[in-house]
C-alpha cells in the first residue's frame, strides 16, 4: 500500500500549551472509552468531546486529494509522533468529510508501542495486526480493539475540515511513551 508523508506547519510552538492532566486522567479517558459503545449516539459524542485534548491546529491534507484506502503519514501533535490519515468508505466514529469516512490515528500501538506504519487493511477498517502482539484496532470505532493484547483503543486525531483542507486539531487518548500528552516529552 503506497503511503505518503506530509511534513506539518504548527500554528504555534507547543511548547506554549503545557497543561497538566495526569496519565491517571488519561488512563480513565481510556476506560470511559470502552464504555461509550454503551451510550445512546448524543451521549457518546458528548462524552468524547469532554475527552478530547486540544493542540495548535495543524494542517494535514486535503479533501481533494485524499483517495479512498490510501492511507497519508504525518507527524502531530510533534515531530516524533506518527499518524495516519485515511478516507474509509464508510461512516466512521468522528469521521468528517461528507460521508463522515476521514479519520485519522497515532500508529504507536498502545500496548508497548508497536509500530502499526503500513498495516492498513482497507477490507476491514482497521489498522494491525500489530507486529509485536497482534492487536488490531477498529478505525470506525474510535480504535477500539478487535483482537489483541492491548487493552485499550488506539489514540484518535481529533480533525477538522476547513474548505478543501483538513486539519488535526487534537488527540483522544494518551499516545504511548508520554506521561502525558500535553508533557510536549517522552515519560
Ligand atoms: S505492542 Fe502491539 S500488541 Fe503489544
Amino acid at each position: 500500500m503506497t503511503t505518503h508523508t506530509i511534513h506539518p506547519h504548527h500554528d504555534h510552538a507547543h511548547g506554549e500549551e503545557r497543561a497538566c492532566m495526569s496519565r491517571r486522567s488519561f488512563l480513565l479517558a481510556g476506560g470511559a472509552l470502552v464504555t461509550l459503545a454503551a451510550l445512546p449516539g448524543s451521549a457518546a459524542a458528548a462524552a468524547l468531546k469532554a475527552l478530547k485534548v486540544d493542540y495548535p491546529a495543524v494542517k494535514i491534507g486535503k479533501l481533494s486529494a485524499l483517495k479512498k484506502g490510501m492511507p497519508l503519514e504525518f507527524a502531530y501533535p510533534y515531530p516524533d509522533v506518527s499518524n495516519m490519515l485515511v478516507k474509509l468508505g464508510v461512516e466512521a466514529g468522528s469521521g468528517v468529510g461528507e460521508g463522515n469516512d476521514i479519520v485519522a490515528f497515532n500508529q504507536q500501538c498502545p500496548h508497548m508501542g508497536g509500530p502499526l506504519q503500513g498495516t492498513y487493511k482497507d477490507k476491514h477498517q482497521a489498522l494491525g495486526p500489530c507486529p509485536l502482539h497482534l492487536t488490531t484496532f477498529d478505525l470506525t470505532r474510535h480504535g477500539m480493539v478487535i483482537s489483541g493484547h492491548s487493552t485499550e483503543s488506539l489514540p484518535q486525531i481529533v480533525l477538522e475540515v476547513r474548505g478543501d483542507d483538513i486539519y488535526a486539531v487534537g488527540v483522544q487518548g494518551l499516545i504511548y511513551g508520554y506521561s502525558s500528552n500535553l508533557a510536549g516529552r517522552r515519560a
